[in-house]
């Protein structure tokens, strides 16, 4: 297992802990890969996932960003390199089939607040906060930080928290939407929404994230797509468990279990 990444599983949940405290959990090439590994094969060997979070170890920070150690020196091939990598890996995050909860303590900057952008929500504790400070470092975010963000808070507050560098303290990320809850306890918040999740069909919840991601892109009648998507699972075995139970008045058991 990587010493940088952490990765436990208990009820279905898989917790993936970004373990750098003493760099406030900066994403380091390896803590990219690792995250990497995961989403594409390595959730495979737990059966029964619900849901993937992703924390930092410690009360400090989330991830206060890329590591700008690695920067020095790099050319710009590398750079645009490194920026693409991070990228495809927070693309697998977006795109995965299973709800990704970002659980956020203290600092989610730059590289941090981009991937927890690209988790599907976003718990804060009381002491979050959210920014992108790259261009204080006379850069931009590198892994779609300016899309994810605009995409979440309109492009009016993305464009001012970027060319300000503002970072938001949790209520005003909560007003903005770009935290979905802020709590003392974001972990236990985080697996109460599972608890919820839990109870609905595997197959159309992989579904709801694919449509929410289709909207933005361009090419995509999201609208007609989600008709097919529809008509698909209304003839799956799963919503013939879901709504036969419903009208046989009892509880649907969508993973074969009590
Ligand atoms: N990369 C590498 N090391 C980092 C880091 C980062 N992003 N952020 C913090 N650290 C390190 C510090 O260098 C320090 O290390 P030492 O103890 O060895 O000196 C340690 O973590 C603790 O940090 P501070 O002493 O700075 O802690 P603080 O409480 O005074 O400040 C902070 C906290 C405001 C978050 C500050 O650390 C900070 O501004 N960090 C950088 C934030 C940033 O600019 N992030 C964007 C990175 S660029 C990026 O992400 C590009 C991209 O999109 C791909």
């Amino acid at each position: 297992m990587s010493e940088v990444l952490f990765i436990s599983e208990s009820e279905g949940i898989v917790t993936l802990t970004i373990n750098r405290p003493k760099a406030l959990n900066a994403l380091n090439k390896e803590v990219i890969s690792s995250i990497g590994d995961f989403f594409s094969s390595g959730y495979k060997k737990y059966t029964n996932l619900v849901a993937v979070l992703i924390t930092g170890y410690g009360d400090k920070a989330f991830a206060a960003g890329a590591d700008i150690t690695e920067f020095k020196d790099l050319n710009k091939e590398q750079a645009t390199d490194l920026s693409l990598r991070g990228k495809k890996v927070f693309d697998s995050i977006e795109n995965f089939h299973l709800p990704v909860i970002a659980v956020i303590k203290g600092y989610a900057l730059g590289g941090g607040l981009e991937l927890a952008m690209a988790c599907h929500m976003r718990i804060g504790d009381l002491q979050a906060k959210c920014g992108l400070p790259e261009l204080s470092l006379g850069l931009v975010p590198g892994y779609s930080g300016t899309i994810r963000l605009t995409h979440l808070i309109g492009k009016a507050k993305a464009l001012e928290a970027l060319i300000t560098g503002h970072m938001f303290n949790s209520e005003d990320a909560l007003r903005l939407g770009l935290l979905n809850h802020i709590d003392e306890s974001p972990m236990e918040r985080a697996k109460h929404i599972v608890s919820k999740i839990k109870r609905n069909g595997p197959i159309a919840i992989s579904k709801a994230i694919e449509l929410t991601n289709t909207i933005y892109i361009p090419d995509v009648d999201t609208d007609n797509y989600e008709s097919q998507i529809f008509g698909e699972l209304m003839v799956s075995e799963e919503a013939k468990e879901g709504f036969g139970a419903f009208l046989e008045k009892r509880k649907a058991n969508f993973r074969n279990k009590n």
